[in-house]
């Protein structure tokens, strides 16, 4: 449950990730009333800021298109319980220091107890020593402590052990909070009701049923200004290794014994361990190239000169156990595509000795974003004095279905399951080692480790992706229907 008297510290404060996703989270949480009684929060950073400045930045994603007064106000309270702290990340006297600041806070609290969050929006390179410091100076001996951290975690199996490794000398497993975003996501979260809630569902839910699945990620722009951090890390460290690999975990597990955290996670770690490494011929990679007046990768002054970096991927997963046997799993994800999209598409088998001629096969889509739905491709007879098989939607879009409900965004939603100690949607630490084990291989080929480095096949910006994703998903037997 929350605690009150709670401080939530917010290393990085002046970065990208807080301006953007933090403040603007925790500001959705304090205005619905979700944040902790007397809970207070504490910017921390290199940069040397007045309170007007913090401020101003750390509301500066914060929207309020309409001048809505109500929200005016509330942004006005919320400034009155951030402070903000300047301090180094690596010397012992900056986080003493902020420990003072903490201390002072709490000195106001009506009893002893002093919880405290500290979220490290933090590059990196300075995740260990901060977290070492942390325990080390700023630890409450009156409360609870909770550490959330953020992707990278390391570039591989090896680096990602020596990570973790780092900081379970400071934190442990019950304390540590690793955010994978797609966790906190409305849909992906739906995806244990559909499957666990539903018969009808778990019926099909296996190789009888299905013949293939693809899990699609498509952002409509490149990586404009931000190649330098791309350019080390490419999409498939972006954006398939933890976001598509977590969503195909939650969508093949097993039933959880409980809908507790450490049941829903063994499950997840199970399915995944059945999965082999990828191999080089199930991948396909890509780079996009300046088209319509837009740049090309390679355009982009942050990225250097030459890089083979794909950023554009396509791999096929294979799941090795009973009910997931030879059917594949498509994971597929890239930068200036044609459009914004992500979803999940189960394609199920045609119906085999059938009466009907021609049919399209059923689809299960879930769209995670943008505008949530979840849609089953059903042949319907057409109305008339005729009968033919028509392929046709039903359709749960959830703007029409759940027009008043707000759909909460991902970061609110696992801060306040942080605050509120609730692992579910965090990823355990033998999630990751077993994620890693699936794609070392294909990332030390693609990173030049074994030999030269394979070449991604240019794509134009704007374009549904490299002129080869038909042939390489045709060959799984995916079929298009006859609606696109
Ligand atoms: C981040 C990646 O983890 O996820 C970005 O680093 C990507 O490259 C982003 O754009 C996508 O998140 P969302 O929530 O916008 O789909």
């Amino acid at each position: 449950e929350l605690k009150d008297n709670t401080v939530i510290v917010v290393f990085g404060a002046s970065g990208d990730l807080a301006k953007k996703k933090t403040y603007p989270a925790l500001f959705g949480l304090y205005r619905n009333g979700y944040l902790p009684k007397d809970v207070h929060i504490v910017g921390y950073a290199r940069t040397k800021m007045d309170e007007a400045e913090y401020h101003k930045r750390a509301t500066s994603y914060i929207k309020n298109p309409d001048n809505d007064p109500e929200v005016s106000a509330k942004v006005e309270e919320f400034k009155k319980l951030s402070t903000y702290i300047s301090g180094g990340y690596e010397d012992s006297p900056s986080f003493q220091n902020l420990t003072k600041h903490l201390e002072s806070i709490e000195s106001k609290y009506p009893s002893k107890e002093a919880n405290r969050l500290f979220y490290l929006a933090l590059p990196p390179s300075v995740f260990v020593p901060v977290a070492k410091h942390v325990k080390e100076s700023c630890y409450s001996a009156n409360g609870i402590n909770r550490i959330i951290v953020e992707k990278p975690f390391g570039k591989d199996l090896q680096s990602c052990r020596d990570l973790l490794g780092s900081l379970k000398q400071s934190w442990t497993e019950d304390e540590t909070f690793r955010i994978d975003h797609y966790l906190g996501k409305e849909m992906v979260k739906n995806l244990l009701v559909l499957r666990f809630a539903n018969i009808a569902m778990g019926a099909a839910w296996d190789k009888n049923s299905i013949s293939n699945v693809q899990i699609t990620f498509k952002e409509p722009f490149g990586t404009e200004g931000r190649g330098g951090y791309f350019d080390e890390f490419g999409i498939i460290r972006d954006v398939l290794q933890n976001h598509l690999l977590q969503v195909l975990s939650i969508l093949t597990m097993e039933r959880p014994v409980s809908f507790a955290a450490e049941d829903i996670r063994d499950e997840k770690v199970k399915v995944l361990r059945a999965i082999p490494p990828i191999e080089r011929k199930d991948t396909l990679l890509g780079q996009y190239v300046s088209a319509n007046g837009k740049p090309g990768y390679l355009d982009d002054d942050t990225v250097p000169k030459g890089s083979v970096c794909p950023t554009f991927a396509a791999t096929v997963l294979w799941i090795n156990n009973e009910r997931w046997e030879g059917v594949p799993f498509v994971l597929k994800a890239g930068k200036a595509l044609n459009e914004a999209k992500v979803e999940i598409r189960v394609q199920f088998k045609d119906v085999t000795q059938g009466i009907f001629k021609d049919i399209s096969r059923n689809e299960l889509v879930m769209r995670i974003q943008p505008s949530e739905a979840v849609y089953l491709k059903l042949n319907t007879k057409t109305p008339g004095l005729y009968t033919r098989a028509l392929p046709t939607e039903m359709d749960l879009t959830y703007k029409r279905r759940f027009s008043d409900a707000k759909i909460p965004e991902a970061y609110e939603a696992l801060i306040l399951d942080a605050l509120k100690g609730d692992h579910s949607n965090f990823v355990r630490d033998d999630e990751l080692d077993v994620a890693w084990k699936i794609f070392t291989p294909i990332l030390h080929w693609i990173d030049g480790v074994e030999g030269p480095r394979p070449r991604p096949s240019p794509y134009p910006y704007g374009s549904r992706g490299p002129k080869e994703l038909d042939d390489f998903i045709g060959k799984l037997g995916y079929k298009r229907s006859t609606d696109g």
